[in-house]
């Protein structure tokens, strides 16, 4: 199986970006960590990092030749963006969305994801196994 995982808007900043929220790991350790939980479940996973919305849109839709499912985070776009919202919708492959904080109980403009909506499910508030968990969902679920 093979997974693409997007990281969105600001992401490129962990490790410096409010730690008391998203933790001390960079991206890398992040993506190392995602890496050894892949392996453990023979997928494949490639990483990509944007901050702009039309790059996201542009990477989900290439995905849908290259990949069997995508995990994304789409950061701060989760909440208002119906480009990459309709993007998700319009490739047939799963997407599971992940975050590292519990959008669920942060500031009210957080609360809503648009772009969930659109996915086969969501994970949010367990840090870095967010996205390890969203992994184990799709290897157990959508499985080749
Ligand atoms: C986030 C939550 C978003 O609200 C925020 O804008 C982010 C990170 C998370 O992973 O917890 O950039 O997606």
């Amino acid at each position: 199986m093979r997974v693409l995982v997007i990281h969105g808007p600001n992401l490129n900043l962990l490790g410096e970006r409010q730690p008391e929220i998203y933790g001390s790991q960079t991206l890398a350790d992040i993506n190392a960590q995602v890496e050894a939980c892949a392996r453990t479940l023979e997928i494949s996973v490639t990483f990509a990092q944007h901050n702009a919305e039309g790059s996201i849109v542009s990477e989900i839709h290439a995905a849908r030749h290259t990949q069997d499912a995508i995990v994304i985070n789409p950061g701060a776009y989760s909440h208002y963006s119906y480009a990459i919202a309709d993007a998700i919708s319009s490739v047939k492959i799963p997407v599971v969305e992940v975050h590292l904080s519990n959008i669920a109980g942060r500031e009210p403009h957080r609360r809503t994801s648009v772009t969930a909506a659109a996915c086969v499910g969501s994970v949010s508030g367990f840090g870095c196994r967010s996205y390890v968990l969203a992994l184990y969902a799709l290897a157990k679920t959508q499985g080749k």
